[in-house]
């Protein structure tokens, strides 16, 4: 998505060779105007998929869950990482740890939102080591749903994430496809590329 990729290079700094910061458009200020855009794509991407709910985590996946959910006209779930003072009874819960942070978080959802009748499209910011997703899809699973498919924002394609997602047959649609953050250069994988990976 020419629109996303764009974004990035105006306003994306390369922190390091593993980490891209996007905290003006993305992870902290929210450019409305991309979200939109981002919505708009989610939603064409998977308009033959008969999608029922968004399911994403907080807190960066809410602003392009809730676009898609938008524009496909269903309702957005995000799942929690801390314990909600309201959010006590019959939950889904999946553990998923985080390398980047090496830490980890219990994530919930309510099972009063997601029934077996459920077929959900999964959204997130980035995918680095696929744990959130992998984590969402547990939940999704408990749930006795179906996953339509993963859309991620930016895929950092050096991780495992996306390999790992894709050789479970989950059907992995991410906008931007970074191949390398080396030299704080961002190198996108070309369509041919990703077409093979
Ligand atoms: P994984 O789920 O793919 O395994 O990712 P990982 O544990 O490595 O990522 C942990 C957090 O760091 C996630 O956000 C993820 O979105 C974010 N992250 C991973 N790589 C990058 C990167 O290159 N740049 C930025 N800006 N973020 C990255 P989180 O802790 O859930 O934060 P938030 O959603 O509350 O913003």
């Amino acid at each position: 998505m020419e629109f996303l990729k764009r974004k990035i290079e105006q306003d994306g700094l390369v922190l390091s060779k593993d980490v891209l910061k996007v905290d003006s458009i993305i992870n902290h200020q929210i450019d409305p105007i991309l979200m939109s855009e981002i919505g708009k794509e989610f939603a064409n991407r998977f308009k033959e998929t008969k999608v029922t709910k968004i399911v994403t985590i907080e807190s960066s996946g809410i602003a392009p869950g809730l676009m898609t959910a938008l524009k496909l006209g269903v309702p957005v779930i995000f799942a929690r990482k801390r314990k909600s003072l309201t959010l006590v009874d019959d939950l889904l819960t999946s553990t998923v740890h985080s390398f980047t942070k090496n830490e980890t978080n219990e994530i919930s959802v309510s099972n009063k939102f997601l029934s077996s009748d459920d077929r959900v499209l999964i959204i997130d910011d980035f995918l680095a080591n696929g744990q959130a997703a992998l984590g969402l899809v547990d939940i999704v699973k408990q749930a006795g749903a179906e996953v339509v498919g993963i859309g991620i924002l930016i895929e950092k394609c050096f991780q495992q994430g996306g390999s790992l997602l894709r050789k479970e047959g989950l059907r992995v649609e991410s906008l931007a496809r970074i191949q390398s953050l080396e030299e704080g250069t961002i190198t996108y994988l070309e369509e041919s590329e990703a077409i093979l990976s």
